[in-house]
């Protein structure tokens, strides 16, 4: 096979993993939506989540504020309002408003859950040593929510610039992992 050389500026397109999310936050009784697609699992119980989230954003000012967040996973149903609140900023747009999503509060933080997501994971900011070099801020899980309706939720994966795979076949193989 003949193997041709892949630009660098790409290479987190082919490593992006998990689905893109909306990360809510909330200050002041404002309540703000950022998508996100770069977060990786740390630990099973609690769970632990690593999120790079950009210091031009407005929602890492709101979560170095406050400290909560939730971590929304929409489907593909709400694809377009997700790419949205990914290129807007709560600095200046109501994004609950704008993309037509409903805030609902969330148990044990002050963000609140977005209804259209079929799973929300309420969290706390547990670790900032990494917050200076790589925007890298740890997330512990403490309440988790389930849409039982959504049986086979197509949640969407970034591929880079525009690009997106939507989750949809399963697969069953002995393993190990837990
Ligand atoms: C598919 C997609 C994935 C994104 N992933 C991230 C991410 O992982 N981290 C980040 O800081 N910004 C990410 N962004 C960009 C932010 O969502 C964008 O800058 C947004 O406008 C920030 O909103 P805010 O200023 O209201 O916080 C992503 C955008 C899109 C469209």
């Amino acid at each position: 096979m003949a193997r041709k050389t892949f630009p660098l500026s790409k290479v987190y397109g082919l490593l992006e993993p998990g689905p893109v999310v909306l990360l809510t936050t909330a200050l002041g009784g404002r309540p703000n939506i950022m998508t996100m697609s770069w977060h990786t699992m740390l630990e099973f119980e609690p769970p632990l989540v690593g999120c790079v989230i950009s210091n031009r954003n407005h929602s890492f000012g709101l979560l170095e504020a406050t400290n909560e967040c939730v971590i929304n996973i929409p489907t593909v149903e709400i694809a377009e309002k997700v790419v949205g609140c990914g290129n807007t900023s709560g600095a200046n747009t109501d994004k609950f408003e704008r993309f037509d999503l409903t805030p609902k509060p969330a148990a044990r933080v002050g963000a609140p859950l977005i209804e259209e997501c079929f799973a929300n994971l309420e969290c706390r900011v547990v670790d900032t040593g990494m917050v200076a070099k790589y925007c890298l801020f740890v997330l512990e899980v403490v309440k988790a929510w389930i849409d039982p309706a959504v049986k086979n939720p197509r949640t969407i994966h970034h591929l880079g610039r525009g690009n997106f795979m939507v989750a949809g076949e399963k697969i069953k193989l002995k393993s190990k992992m837990k």
